[in-house]
């Protein structure tokens, strides 16, 4: 059981942070001058209607394969190191920006493209862009901390 749970918690990192290094430092540089203006909005539209199903499924994932691991092999948040109180701080604030992104900047910005109001949107992905940033970054030190911790004095 111990297994299944850190495969699926560590599915979910892998495929939410991949997702976001993916987005943010492969596709975002690749896009400028390739497709014409109206096109980048609808292009960003039908990537993250795809993606955000993926991170929905991770930001409840990972708490629930977490605290099963915290609670069933670890025997409580009592017992459980420095880096397991991060990880798990740190993914609160990861998930509550991901839902102000998804329940304010993406609610926006789907509106927005949908339309045809392209002025509007890109404020809107300004706003994904900016929280995708910082989840990134947290989510790499996440990652870090997660898969050394067991190693710290
Ligand atoms: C409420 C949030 C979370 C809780 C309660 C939690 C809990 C845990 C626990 C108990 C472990 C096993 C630690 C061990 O036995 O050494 C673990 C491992 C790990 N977690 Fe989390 N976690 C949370 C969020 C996250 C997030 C947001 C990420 C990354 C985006 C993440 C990535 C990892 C990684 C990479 C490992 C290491 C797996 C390994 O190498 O064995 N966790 N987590």
């Amino acid at each position: 059981m111990t297994m299944i749970l850190l495969a699926l918690h560590v599915l979910s990192a892998l495929v939410w942070v991949g997702g976001m290094f993916f987005a943010y430092v492969v596709l975002r540089p690749s896009i400028p001058g390739i497709e014409p203006a109206p096109e980048r909005p609808r292009l960003w539209r039908r990537v993250f209607a795809r993606f955000f199903p993926w991170v929905w499924v991770a930001v409840f994932t990972l708490p629930t394969t977490g605290y099963a691991l915290i609670f069933g092999l670890h025997g409580g948040m009592a017992d459980v190191g420095l880096s397991v109180h991060l990880m798990q701080g740190l993914g609160w604030v990861m998930f509550l920006l991901f839902g102000h992104l998804y329940f304010a900047s993406w609610r926006r910005f789907r509106t927005s493209v949908d339309a045809g109001d392209f002025q509007a949107a890109g404020p809107a992905l300004a706003g994904i862009r900016k929280i995708v940033a910082i989840n990134l970054v947290l989510g790499l030190i996440v990652v870090i901390i997660g898969a050394t911790g067991r190693y710290w004095p």
